[in-house]
């Protein structure tokens, strides 16, 4: 899988034409899976910057590309240890890459039918570990939660088909039942 001449800038464009010739949301993450893969072995486009946390959450959110129409928006976000986010969906496509650390990825599925604006009944499923060389992929509805289980700070590379803050996403308060919209801090 090493290839040290990809980038970002070459996945970009792998990503252009994927989406350009797919509409399969299933097939798009599929063909972009090895690919993430391949970009997050390849430590030269890894900046020192990308390593800032300063969500009270714990987590940096960092922006390496978006198209001007905000899809295909690919960020690192670092997670400090013993930190990460609530469950929560995309509401687009989403391919994760490990690149340093260890992120337990936990699956839950929604088993209330919607209807009751801001509430949401979800069971926990699924569990894995996702470290350097892993890759998990989701569709718009899957809800996960992403914690990083390790000693040391961990670092993945998560590609969406449009950028999470413009999707109408949701994060969910499973303690309180509650559904609420998820916007995060760019750094
Ligand atoms: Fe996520």
């Amino acid at each position: 899988m090493s290839d040290s001449t990809y980038d970002v800038a070459q996945y970009a464009h792998d990503l252009r034409q994927i989406t350009s010739e797919e509409t399969d949301h299933k097939k798009i993450v599929q063909r972009i899976r090895p690919l993430a893969q391949k970009l997050a072995a390849t430590p030269g486009w890894l900046e020192n910057a990308h390593r800032t946390c300063t969500s009270e959450r714990g987590f940096g959110v960092h922006l390496l590309h978006e198209e001007d129409d905000h899809s295909n928006a690919v960020f690192l976000i670092a997670w400090l240890p013993d930190r990460g986010t609530l469950p929560h969906n995309h509401k687009t496509w989403a391919v994760v890459a490990g690149v340093e650390g260890e992120e337990q990825e936990i699956m839950f599925s929604r088993v209330d039918d919607g209807s009751k604006n801001g509430y949401a009944k979800l069971e926990r499923s699924t569990d894995t570990i996702v470290t350097a060389g892993d890759v998990t992929c989701l569709l718009g509805e899957d809800i996960h939660s992403v914690w990083n289980v390790g000693e040391e700070m961990s670092l993945s590379l998560h590609t969406y088909g449009r950028h999470i803050n413009h999707t109408g996403r949701s994060e969910f308060d499973t303690d309180n039942d509650k559904e609420l919209p998820y916007i995060v801090e760019i750094e």
